[in-house]
């Protein structure tokens, strides 16, 4: 391998965010091109996954042209191609997939599908010097977990929500509010103005000892609670029940992170405390594990907003991480919508050691 630093290309399509980036092994984002599909999606009140299919294939040439750009780079200046393998929409994994794939083969560059929960897990890494193994809690729209991370491909589960995850309680709670489209950075602005203490919630799973979560008796109570009030609701009602669901959500997170630390300081007396997903941007839930973290003298990392949410830029790192392992993907790979970490383990995908 040559002492120049890898320049890994990271496509993402797995939900409704089209995103194509170039990093580079020092930890540079040479660009970071997002098209987030929106306003596609606005007026059905959640992702179509058709149609967001179809916006990937659009996009994804407009943003590889944006992205080479930024970059200053061509497309033989790039180490690898990686892209979300999986777990997510089919449609739009298959999108990615099948371009990434062309491209990798046109050039006969390294392959690397990658797991979208690894690349979450992974992006701390990106922006900080953080060594393994650290405490992961991995909320996102489609996952609510807690993973001792020992390594690349290396995950212990240590438990995860039985129903619903956290972002996709937050967007089905936004729904039924109004709040708008996408509901979790929605519900978060209304929470802003609203009395957390005017309705009562229940903390699902409260001193349960064991690292699960669970959040569909939580929507049930909002659902029961709205339906009680008087309609149309006003906006301060909205606000108040926003901000009393986010605290409910907070307070569960905080007794579930107890739990974690107590079983992970059995492996290690201190560890990083690591957050990501896109409930990872909430400011609110940040501060509150940030106070939690400090008590029990951990330190909390979570990524810049910017990439707590789907990007191309923590495929591109995840890339540079298996990469640096020797290990790439054949091209014969296949989507997997249901991809869990843990099998990650094993290493029974494609994936191949590149000095076998
Ligand atoms: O990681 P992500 O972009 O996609 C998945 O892998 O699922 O996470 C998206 C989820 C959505 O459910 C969204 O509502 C939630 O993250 N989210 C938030 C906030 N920003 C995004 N939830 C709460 N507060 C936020 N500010
Ligand atoms: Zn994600």
């Amino acid at each position: 391998m040559s002492s120049s630093p890898l320049i890994m290309l990271g496509i993402e399509t797995s939900c409704d965010e089209t995103s194509i980036a170039i990093v580079s092994e020092d930890r540079r984002i040479l660009s970071n091109q997002i098209y987030t599909q929106q306003k596609d999606h606005v007026s059905f009140g959640g992702v179509v996954p058709e149609l967001a299919a179809r916006a990937h294939l659009e996009r994804l040439p407009i943003l590889l042209k944006e992205a080479l750009q930024e970059a200053d780079l061509v497309l033989q200046d790039l180490s690898g191609i990686a892209v979300t393998g999986g777990p997510g929409l089919m449609g739009g994994v298959l999108m990615g997939v099948l371009y990434a794939k062309a491209i990798a083969a046109t050039l006969h560059k390294p392959f690397l599908a990658i797991n979208h929960l690894e690349a979450h897990a992974l992006t701390i890494r990106l922006t900080e010097e953080i060594p393994f193994p650290y405490l992961l809690l991995l909320v996102s729209g489609g996952h609510t977990q807690f993973l001792w991370t020992e390594g690349i491909g290396r995950y212990k589960l240590l438990g995860a929500s039985l129903d619903d995850a956290a972002g996709e309680a937050f967007d089905k709670i936004a729904k039924l509010l109004n709040l708008g489209y996408p509901g979790g950075p929605a519900l978060e602005k209304s929470a802003r103005l609203g009395n957390p203490e005017r309705f009562d919630l229940p903390r699902p799973l409260l001193r349960t000892p064991h690292c699960n979560f669970s959040f569909s008796g939580l929507k049930t109570a909002v659902l029961k609670k709205v339906e009680a009030l008087p309609h149309p609701l006003t906006l301060q009602d909205k606000n108040d029940m926003a901000a009393s669901f986010q605290k409910a959500v907070g307070d569960t997170l905080i007794d579930r992170c107890q739990n974690a630390f107590k079983v992970c300081k059995a492996f290690k007396s201190s560890f990083p405390f690591v957050v990501a997903g896109g409930v990872a941007s909430n400011l609110y839930l940040k501060q509150k594990l940030e106070l939690l973290a400090n008590e029990h003298h951990l330190p909390l990392k979570v990524p810049p907003l910017k990439l707590c949410t789907d990007n191309g830029a923590m495929v591109a790192w995840a890339g540079i991480e298996r990469l640096k392992q020797g290990l790439e993907d054949s091209l014969d790979f296949s989507p997997r919508p249901r991809w869990p970490l843990e099998d990650l383990f094993n290493a029974k995908t494609n994936c191949k050691k590149v000095t076998d």
